[in-house]
């Protein structure tokens, strides 16, 4: 049973309804430098519609995955889609080959990218969009200004940002309402924790990216548990040492969203069921 402690489900913008454990969706692309397709397709389908078969109703894409790949094959394995699939992807940076990227917030561009996510994703609206990075040579108000318009042509539905600091989220929710911040955090990794703060007081949904400390560059590397923490605290409640940093995240607030990655049904399923593991709100702050 699911532990009552956690909401199982999460509002992001007030009314799209989402799994508490989502599903980020990157590390399905061609590596190294998160370059074209996955080597073994059928595999990456398995996983995406496994996903989906044990309640994961959010999947985390973004445009830059692949480039373009990584929401392709989401659409070649879940469409047509359920009617309450949640799939959220970013724009705003242009890969150009492996691990070759710019930021372009400019609105032209913005557009461009948020035509070219509803054309893979065969979707006539985008339910959350996000800016995948702040371009520093573009002001956040002219790059969230052409996200506002992209909602008023009906074209998305919520806006969210990622790889903010606060006084760009601050900036950002000057022009309109920011539904969602995905930004780098898990129980290894808290610089941002600034961050976590403001949202969980101004109630926005928070992804932390990276949950299991996990990084592109190191693929397949094993959880970074340098203390025995995290082991230990894992032992104690018959859990993974995964499940355990998963389950921290989820204990520390209800607007917190996980969106661990995998390639592989069995982590898969064993991070789901981290919405089991006994850990109340008080003993996640106190760790
Ligand atoms: N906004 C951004 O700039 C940004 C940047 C990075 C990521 N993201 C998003 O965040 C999502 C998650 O980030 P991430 O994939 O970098 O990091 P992560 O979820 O922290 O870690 C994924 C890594 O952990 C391994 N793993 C997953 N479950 C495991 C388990 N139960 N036991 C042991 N190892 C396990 C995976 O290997 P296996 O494949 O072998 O399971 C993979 O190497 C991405 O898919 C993406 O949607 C966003």
């Amino acid at each position: 049973m699911n532990n009552p402690a956690f909401a199982t489900h999460r509002k992001i913008g007030g009314d799209l309804e989402v799994s508490r454990m989502g599903y980020g969706a990157m590390r399905l692309t061609g590596q190294p430098g998160n370059w074209g397709p996955y080597p073994d397709p059928e595999a990456a389908r398995t996983v995406l519609r496994r996903a989906v078969a044990i309640g994961i109703n959010l999947i985390d894409t973004a445009h830059a995955y692949g480039a373009g790949y990584n929401e392709g094959l989401i659409a070649e394995a879940l469409h047509p889609y359920d009617a309450n699939l949640v799939i959220t992807t970013k724009c705003g940076l242009t890969k150009m080959g492996p691990g070759i990227a710019y930021r372009d917030g400019r609105r032209k561009a913005i557009r461009t990218g948020c035509e070219a996510s509803l054309s893979h994703l065969r979707l006539e609206r985008i339910d959350l969009l996000q800016l995948h990075w702040v371009d520093e040579d573009t002001p956040i108000e002219e790059t969230v200004g052409a996200l506002a318009e992209l909602v008023k042509d009906g074209k998305v539905r919520h806006v969210g940002v990622s790889n903010v600091t606060l006084d760009e989220l601050e900036r950002a929710r000057s022009v309109m309402p920011i539904a969602s911040v995905q930004n780098r955090f898990s129980f290894a990794d808290r610089s941002q924790m600034d961050i976590v703060r403001y949202c969980i007081e101004h109630d926005i949904t928070f992804f932390p990216y990276g949950p299991l400390d996990g990084n592109p560059a190191k693929i397949g590397a094993p959880l970074a548990d340098q203390t025995g923490v995290l082991a230990a605290e894992a032992a104690k409640r018959s859990c993974t040492p995964s499940q355990f940093a998963l389950a921290w995240l989820l204990a520390l607030s209800p607007v917190i969203v996980p969106i661990p990655g995998t390639r592989s049904v069995a982590h898969l399923e064993e991070n789901a069921a981290a919405l089991k593991v006994q850990l109340t709100q008080a003993d996640a702050a106190a760790l």
